[in-house]
């Protein structure tokens, strides 16, 4: 069996190709086709259902037949599981896991089987209480078939016992969404999906932004979420303790009513290895996304700590903050000098800290001018609300296109949930961004609907996470910057 080693993580999601070949080409092993190899990495960075892009390639014979991560990583760890691949935590020894233990907290053998796999990697037979779990994995463009496959099969055996189960994103307006030019067969398919979730038992808050519309546990209090942006948002500013669950475990916790302890659940493990300082002033939703991914790529599986942020952040800047992070590296918690609440509460030691570094305004304007792939005049899209937009920033984009008209063979997409939609339209905005030829988009966003089908090829964002994913992963180009300044180019004053 060919051996492959790699220091970088990888993205399952979109650092591949359908037939296993690494195709982010400032990847060490950009080219390397991975099926049939014994890949060793330190583990993966990014979206939360690349364990669906694991098991997908497993079926199809494209996957790796062995796998050795340098730290757990639940996400390409429950891929492997559940695509049949062994895996494995370099030096770590297996855990014993009973698991009559866990058959007698009610849970049926299948899945309590797969809880005992798992925790023998994990390192943990403590099994708590799910009460609150955010599920990913909900769009068919990211699940594909086989995924849909492999809910199908839970959903004709299985409830969620879990009391409040929230799930992600879409891949289309769930109502609009002919008007939004969704091809039909994609619609089938994704109704199937969300009909299977509803089935199960969760709300269909359709959103990566649950927080915001009131679905969150208690703050020092235990959840497992899979959507990695709301890992880190969870952590870090509201003090919840969750892993970076992948779509498929939390689909499991869910059904099972538990989920295993360890990793970021336990106080000790929440301390920063790596501590940043900011030099420069940041200026809004940009520069928080800007600074997101920089950490991203520089923390290397370390939790940072932040200081240097003087202005009090708002929702909307940790929001994205949180996002850029998770997706350029798997920061899953950050801490604030002043800021998060672990730190208010004197709850993070400084003593495990290795190394301090800087970031300036030249680090920013570089992850920027390295975002930006494409020419303001080549933009076929423009979306905002990546996480889904506050109801604060929709109003903001309503004020920006007051009175002016997007420019013909543009789309305008202001991507949210359901819920923001609603009070969105009683407020007036819905109305105001119609009128300038723009669509306030629910239930989805401009990364997990089929764009790239849609015939779009250039798309604008004020998103480091949806500029991280839209090139490889929907085969855009990338015009990256402000609301203000996307809108002040792609309208004419009427
Ligand atoms: Fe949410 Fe889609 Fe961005 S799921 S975080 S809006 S990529």
């Amino acid at each position: 069996m060919e051996v492959l080693r790699t220091s970088q993580p990888i993205s399952w999601l979109d650092d591949l190709g359908a037939d296993g070949t690494v195709i982010h080409p400032g990847h060490e092993l950009f080219g390397k086709n991975l099926a049939g190899c014994e890949l060793h990495l330190p583990g993966s960075s990014g979206s939360t259902v690349g364990s669906d892009r694991i098991v997908n390639l497993a079926v199809h014979g494209h996957a790796p037949r062995r796998i050795v991560l340098g730290r757990v990583d639940p996400i390409t760890m429950w891929g492997a599981i559940l695509g049949g691949i062994d895996v494995e935590v370099e030096g770590a020894p297996r855990k014993e896991v009973d698991r009559a233990k866990i058959e007698r907290l009610g849970i049926d053998p299948e899945i309590a089987d797969l809880l005992a796999r798992a925790g023998e990697i994990l390192g943990t037979d403590e099994f708590i209480p799910a009460d609150h779990v955010q599920i990913a994995g909900v769009s068919y463009k990211t699940i594909t078939e086989t995924g849909l496959e492999l809910r199908r099969h839970f959903a004709s055996r299985f409830r969620f016992r879990s009391r409040n189960v929230t799930i992600n994103p879409a891949g289309m307006d769930l109502e609009d969404w002919r008007e939004q030019g969704i091809p039909d067969e994609f619609a089938e398919k994704q109704r199937e999906v969300i009909e299977i979730y509803l089935r199960m038992g969760a709300t269909p808050t359709v959103t990566c932004t649950p927080y915001l519309i009131g679905s969150m546990p208690a703050p020092f209090t235990d959840a497992f979420l899979s959507e990695s942006s709301v890992v880190s948002y969870a952590n870090s500013v509201l003090g919840v303790r969750t892993n970076r669950e992948s779509g498929l475990s939390t689909l499991l916790f869910a059904i099972a009513g538990y989920g295993p302890r360890y990793g970021l659940h336990h106080r000790e493990n929440r301390a920063p290895r790596l501590g940043v300082r900011v030099r420069c002033e940041l200026r809004g939703v940009v520069d928080f996304g800007l600074l997101g991914y920089r950490l991203g790529e520089i923390a290397r599986g370390r939790i940072p700590y932040l200081t240097g942020i003087r202005d009090r952040p708002t929702t909307e800047e940790l929001k994205v903050l949180s996002a850029a992070g998770a997706a350029s590296g798997s920061i899953d918690l950050y801490h604030i000098e002043g800021v998060t609440p672990e730190e208010r509460s004197g709850l993070v030691p400084l003593s495990g800290i290795e190394e301090w570094v800087d970031i300036d305004r030249s680090s920013l304007d570089e992850v920027k001018r390295h975002l930006n792939t494409g020419s303001v005049a080549e933009v076929d899209l423009v979306t905002f609300g990546c996480p889904h937009a506050s109801l604060e920033e929709v109003h903001e984009i309503a004020s920006l296109l007051r009175g002016k008209k997007v420019r013909p063979g543009v789309a305008v997409w202001v991507c949210t949930s359901r819920a923001v939609k609603d009070l969105a339209q009683r407020m007036g905005y819905v109305d105001l961004i119609e009128t300038a030829g723009g669509h306030v988009v629910a239930d989805t966003c401009m990364v997990v609907a089929p764009i790239e089908q849609m015939g779009h090829r250039t798309t604008a964002t004020n998103s480091g996470k949806a500029a991280k994913y839209l090139p490889r992963f929907c085969q855009q180009k990338v015009v990256f910057d402000s609301a203000e300044e996307i809108i002040r180019k792609i309208v004419a004053a009427t």
